[in-house]
């Protein structure tokens, strides 16, 4: 096993779908695959194995932000030889382009976080998908009718509940769609190790109309976006 992941070698699958809360992840795996297996349930943050219509895929909580995330896809990349993750979770709608439950997937992701600023020696560094999954999931995406999905770019904010959220303003006038707290840690560890990343978020509250999905809504929109993830992480 590694520090934070109680998995024996090979019991992690080459695909790997991240969501933030382990929670989801149990349900992932209980909704979506077969012959599923909880290989690691340290510090409550779940991992299990199974499969999709055949192919073993795997499914592992994040815990929320950047540092967090870091922990787990730096041990899956270098301690189980992971190829692709696929972060599935929600985000915030930062402009009016966007609606609530629609799905933005990350083409790239800014930040506010010190992680890339400390790794770069303050150089910026533009993290972003891998254009092999990008195209996959975008094409998952137009396939699917239930869905409205957007490609852009992603904020990954150190903070929830930030102190100055006018600061973000300057970004959304440069393309931004929408907050969550991530992306841009997996992009820029999967570059390190050349593997295949991809975020894809469902809008589960909207920053400029106010609005909140149920979760009712959330575990609907969840379950499109995850089809989503695994037709393109094993297209
Ligand atoms: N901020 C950061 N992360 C999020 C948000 C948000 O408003 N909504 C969902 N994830």
């Amino acid at each position: 096993m590694s520090i934070h992941i109680g998995a024996a070698a090979g019991q992690v699958a080459p695909v790997v779908l991240m969501p933030g809360d382990p929670l989801r992840a149990k349900w992932i795996a209980e909704t979506f695959l077969d012959d599923v297996e909880c290989y690691t349930e340290v510090r409550g943050m779940l991992g299990f194995t199974g499969t999709w219509q055949g192919r073993r895929v795997s499914v592992q909580g994040s815990g929320m932000g950047q540092p967090s995330l870091a922990i787990y896809a730096n041990e899956l990349f270098e301690e189980y030889g992971v190829t692709t993750i696929i972060r599935v979770g929600s985000c915030g709608a930062l402009t009016e382009k966007v609606a609530i439950r629609d799905v933005v997937i990350a083409s790239g992701a800014c930040t506010d976080s010190s992680m890339n600023t400390h790794r770069f020696g303050g150089y910026d560094y533009a993290p972003v998908a891998d254009f092999g999954l990008l195209r996959a999931a975008v094409e998952a995406a137009e396939s699917m009718e239930d869905v409205t999905s957007h490609v852009g770019l992603i904020f990954s904010s150190d903070s929830f509940y930030s102190p100055r959220p006018e600061l973000m303003e300057a970004q959304v006038k440069h393309g931004v769609l929408a907050v969550e707290m991530e992306a841009s840690a997996l992009y820029t560890l999967a570059a390190q190790h050349e593997r295949r990343a991809l975020a894809i978020c469902t809008v589960s509250d909207h920053i400029v109309t106010g609005e909140e999905t149920t979760s009712q809504e959330r575990e609907q929109t969840f379950g499109a976006m995850v089809e989503m993830a695994l037709r393109a992480a094993l297209a």
